[in-house]
């Protein structure tokens, strides 16, 4: 190996793809490696033989799931903003060609002990039985003026700004519920806890008009798009983008090892007794051991129904928030 390379990736996630991709067009000599003989580290899609091989050992999957090739069971399950950045990003680098996307069917959230659609316009407000009728109107007021606002024009800004007014204090200018600043908190600024609260409102403002742009770019139930065989698909499509500049990718690499200097400098990385050196190393924190310090836990569970989840229309893909509130918890439950 002993090549000199202007960045080395390690581990094959969504972002480290992404980045070798970006970095590839740009022009920089990248290499990519992982431990593992497939694309996607934590964030791999799974089919049945595999999710079972990696959960339940040397049981095989019940014949009654049917074929296990029907399956792409994502690991960190995530839906993706129609108009958001990534998919801004994929346009962009053209990545779209190598992928299919799926729009998702539904958007809802939990409230009271029942799911309810989320409503994400005035005229959607107007109509959500999450709301009392006074209530709806000063919500429709609210979402009217988030749907008007515009950053760079400040007479739509009816003299505050929301770099420095909190989410509560503009929340209270237009008299909304606790209820209601739960499903806007959550499930269409899609904050995970309540601090958002205390924190400048333009952020969630930014937010929710990402949300009802999203929704309005493909007319469907939801904002949120898909790949159709599983996000592992997004790793491979990014990978297959720095190739096309150059990129070098090397699957089943083990024991990468980042080296560093006398003064802590990274000088290159160590597989299989060769090393490739650079002065960049981006990897996932798998990657560095010692460098690393665990601030918090996600917990998933994975099912699989036989059908639709009640209250949503029959929708074949959906996503149900269930804000902490609503659950005496501390942060929020999302089911996709
Ligand atoms: C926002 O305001 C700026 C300045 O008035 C204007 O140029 C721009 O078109 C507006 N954007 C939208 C989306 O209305
Ligand atoms: C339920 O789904 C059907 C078709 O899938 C759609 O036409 C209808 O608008 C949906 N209803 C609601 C309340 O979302």
């Amino acid at each position: 190996m002993d090549e000199e390379y202007d960045v080395i990736v390690l581990g094959t996630g969504l972002k480290e793809c992404i980045l070798s991709g970006l970095l590839s067009v740009d022009g920089l000599k990248v290499l990519h490696m992982d431990r593992n003989d497939y694309y996607g580290g934590e964030c791999a899609s799974l089919n049945l033989v595999q999710l079972w091989k990696r959960f339940r050992g040397d049981d095989k999957p019940p014949a009654h799931l049917g074929s296990s090739r029907d399956y792409n069971v994502d690991m960190v399950p995530k839906f993706m903003m129609a108009n958001g950045t990534l998919v801004r990003v994929l346009i962009h680098t053209d990545v779209t060609k190598y992928l299919y996307f799926k729009a998702v069917d539904g958007s809802f959230v939990y409230n009271k002990g029942k799911v309810h659609k989320v409503p994400a316009t005035d005229m959607e407000a107007l109509k959500s039985p999450l709301m009392g009728l006074f209530e709806k109107r000063r919500a429709r007021k609210f979402f009217i003026y988030v749907q008007d606002y515009n950053e760079t024009d400040p007479k739509t800004h009816e003299g505050m700004d929301l770099r420095r007014v909190t989410t509560r204090d503009l929340i209270a200018k237009y008299g909304l519920d606790d209820n209601t600043v739960d499903f806007i908190g959550h499930a269409l600024a899609l904050h995970r806890d309540d601090r958002y609260l205390e924190e400048p409102a333009l952020e969630t403002v930014k937010r929710m008009k990402l949300y009802a742009e999203s929704l309005a770019r493909f007319q469907g139930g939801s904002p949120y798009i898909y790949p159709l065989y599983g996000l592992g698909e997004l790793p491979q499509a990014f990978a297959r983008l720095s190739a096309v500049y150059g990129g070098t990718y090397m699957l089943n690499k083990p024991e990468c090892k980042v080296e560093f200097n006398d003064e802590g400098k990274v000088i290159g990385v160590t597989s299989e007794g060769e090393t490739a050196r650079c002065t960049k190393v981006v990897c996932d924190p798998s990657y560095l051991p010692n460098k690393v310090r665990k601030v918090g836990k996600v917990a998933r569970a994975i099912a699989i129904m036989s059908h639709p989840i009640p209250n949503t229309n029959d929708s074949h893909s959906v996503q149900v928030i269930l804000p902490q509130k609503q659950l005496g918890r501390r942060s929020d439950i999302g089911r996709d």
